[in-house]
């Protein structure tokens, strides 16, 4: 055993005794005349060559004067009865568990679908794995429609069975959009719908794309629903979201599915309106597409078009989660770094 490990062995010994026997047997073991440890090292050392002597005694015996002087300082302690150091010390700090938290777009979506809830949506989920009539055909966008391109989609290798068993998969949803659809063709007017989700792109990853992220879909479909309802409805949750006084506009758009369409632009907060590099030097940001659903959408669910009229929209939750705890860039949601995601405001 080298002087190290001898070293430690005996602190090891003296820390756990306990008693006036524990310290005896520390005597025994380490320098009892026969058996010692530490008495062995040093009759080893005349046996040693002798250009080796001198230092190996000189840290043999300063071995045997550290023991001894913690074996005295040992006895103090366990003639005094004082606790044994492995006892509990409750003078220590204690140790703060972490405590979990949802994540910041979680917390973002529940709060957009408490808003909606409490205006009375029912909030339904779909698959993320979709087929083409889902999530372009019945939109109005047949196969050679150029607005297909206006997302860049991922296909899948192979087809998969879709969740209703009716049709194939064979791309990820570039949209929510298709729950519009398959809420319809499940259910006859009225409707009024949320359904958040996440849905995929072949997009860079960079300050404001990531190739997944997360979507509120929704749909409004009854007798007599006009513009006035959309804007209505989507000026009320701004105001809930945000504040009663935010800014906000709507902006003409172009969506197949919907007619007209439009785009709700808040103020920048960044910037308060001045133009900056996160708004693009506009002094808005964007939060979300929306318009009054097509006539063919409504054809391809079997709704009657000339009897009822609906709007639509769909959320970006990023894009409103940055506005809404003031970041500039997605990317920081996704990389999980907990010290960044627990400074988040709840
Ligand atoms: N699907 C659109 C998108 O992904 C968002 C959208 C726009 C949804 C207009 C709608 C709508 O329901 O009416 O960018």
């Amino acid at each position: 055993m080298s002087i190290d490990e001898l070293r430690k062995e005996f602190q090891a010994a003296l820390a756990s005794a306990r008693t006036a026997e524990d310290l005896q047997n520390a005597r025994d073991r380490f320098v009892g005349r026969k058996q010692g440890l530490i008495t062995a090292l040093l009759k080893a050392v005349s046996a040693a060559p002798a250009d080796e002597r001198r230092a190996l005694g000189g840290s043999a015996n300063a071995l045997k004067q550290e023991f001894e002087e913690a074996w005295r300082a040992r006895s103090a302690v366990v003639e005094a009865g004082a606790a044994p150091p492995d006892a509990l010390d409750v003078t220590l700090p204690g140790r703060v568990p972490r405590i979990g938290r949802r994540h910041a777009l979680t917390q973002v979506r529940e709060r957009i679908e408490s808003i909606f809830a409490a205006m009375g949506y029912a909030v339904i989920d779909g698959p993320e794995l979709e087929d083409d009539w889902h999530n372009f055909e019945a939109l109005n966008m047949p196969p050679d429609h150029p607005a297909r391109d206006m997302q860049d989609t991922l296909y899948l290798g192979a087809p998969l069975p879709s969740s209703d068993g009716r049709r194939e998969a064979t791309l990820l949803r570039t949209h929510t959009s298709g729950m519009q659809i398959r809420h319809m063709e499940a259910h006859p007017p009225p409707v009024r719908v949320i359904s958040p989700g996440r849905v995929y792109r072949r997009d860079n990853f960079d300050a404001t794309h990531t190739p997944m992220f997360t979507q509120v879909e929704g749909l409004v479909v009854d007798e007599g629903i006009t513009l006035g309802d959309l804007k209505g409805t989507l000026r009320a949750f701004a105001e809930r979201l945000f504040d009663p006084n935010v800014k906000t506009r709507f902006r003409p758009s172009f969506f197949p599915y919907t007619e007209p369409s439009a785009e709700l632009d808040v103020g920048c907060f960044n910037c308060d309106g001045a133009g900056c590099a996160l708004c693009k030097q506009s002094g808005w940001l964007e939060v979300l597409g929306c318009g009054m659903v097509h006539p063919a959408v409504f054809e391809a669910v079997g709704y009657d078009a000339d009897r009822y009229t609906g709007f639509a929209f769909g959320i970006g939750i990023e894009r409103l989660a940055l506005r809404f705890y003031g970041l500039d860039d997605i990317r920081t949601f996704y990389e999980n770094d907990l010290r960044f995601l627990e400074q988040l405001p709840l």
